[in-house]
């Protein structure tokens, strides 16, 4: 076992976090978990996490379980095609695997939403396989440990960070090296100001040595982030408010969403243009209600918001009215749920 190996799974076993999907007897809680950790924070994910066993406690109950259930309890999580892949991969599960959870990185890897990092995450902190894992920490503590100088998300990073973590893996260990290796970064080996003087590698440190820990991970080469401007309309009658569900695939899927456009100019005047275009529904704006702004990761949206007069509704099949008092029921993502809101 390489010196690092050692003395990281050392510091493992005395700092580890407590964390509910670690040391779970259960594969799917762990599989569950480290798909809600793509992208995204421990203490954002674990009240998540927490629900969703409650309410599909195994891979069977998340195979039977019906679409709308699956995606209000993602609801807030974001990258919402994360839900939707679980649910299907937990079908696959169930047709081809008799409910039994594949072990090997390769049938991981076959499953939607499941890539390299996530089927080796899964087989060895689950099944105990022998598979290197590599995540944005990870990354960032290679980088440190070896001082690489090539920037993130390149295909030479790439390569020599895929070279280290095998170089390193621990057989029969590789489970809670990879869960090390996570802590650290979380905990000791930050993205900014890092606690080198705790760290039990501190010594094996190549940046640290160089006094260059803060110039590592070098960052990726960026590109500048889009802003689209976006008007929604606000149709309401009767108490009942008019909704669109987006097409299953791509950004926000199967959600649901007040109809809205991209606005090139001003978004009083280009409203009733792209609710038609893109819902046939003849509209009027009567006032401007505020507006919502969100980032995605590849681009960020301003959304100004109308309320609307119906003058035509349309056969379109994806249209519903919803009682204002239901739009909970409606799962929706950050921008729909705040206007929603509002209206109540
Ligand atoms: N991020 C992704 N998976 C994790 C795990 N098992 N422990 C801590 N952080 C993680």
């Amino acid at each position: 076992m390489s010196r690092i190996a050692r003395e990281l799974l050392t510091w493992y076993r005395q700092n580890k976090r407590s964390l509910p999907w670690r040391d779970h007897p259960d594969p799917y809680a762990v599989w569950v978990s480290e798909i809600m950790l793509q992208q995204t924070r421990v203490e954002t994910v674990i009240p998540y996490f927490e629900r969703w066993l409650v309410k599909f406690p195994t891979v069977v109950a998340l195979a039977v379980a019906n679409e709308l259930d699956v995606l209000k309890l993602w609801e807030g999580l974001g990258y919402y095609s994360r839900a939707r892949n679980l649910h299907m991969a937990a079908k696959v599960v169930v047709a081809e695997y008799g409910g039994e959870i594949p072990q090997t990185v390769a049938s991981l890897q076959k499953l939607p939403g499941i890539g390299r990092y996530t089927a080796a995450a899964v087989a060895s902190m689950a099944f105990g396989r022998d598979a290197a894992a590599l995540d944005g920490n990870i990354r960032r503590v290679y980088s440190r440990i070896f001082n690489v100088d090539e920037p993130l998300g390149s295909t030479q990073a790439e390569k020599i960070f895929w070279d280290l973590a095998e170089i390193h893996l621990p057989y029969g260990d590789a489970g809670d090296y990879n869960q090390a290796l996570m802590d650290l970064g979380a905990m000791v080996c930050t993205p900014r100001s890092p606690r080198c003087e705790e760290c039990p590698i501190s010594q094996h440190c190549e940046a640290y040595q160089l006094d260059l820990q803060e110039f590592r991970p070098v960052p990726k080469i960026k590109k500048a982030v889009p802003h689209h401007i976006q008007a929604a309309a606000v149709i309401v009658e009767k108490g009942r408010v008019l909704l669109a569900q987006r097409p299953s695939k791509g950004l926000l899927g199967g959600m649901w969403e007040f109809p809205n456009g991209r606005i090139d100019g001003d978004p009083a005047e280009e409203l009733a243009g792209v609710i038609y275009a893109g819902y046939k529904l003849k509209v009027e704006s009567v006032d401007l209600l505020g507006e919502v702004h969100h980032a995605y990761t590849h681009f960020k949206v301003t959304e100004y918001i109308f309320r609307c007069e119906l003058i035509q509704l349309s056969e379109q099949k994806n249209l519903r009215w919803v009682g204002l008092d239901e739009l909970n029921d409606y799962p929706m993502g950050k921008i729909d749920r705040q206007i929603a809101k509002n209206l109540n």
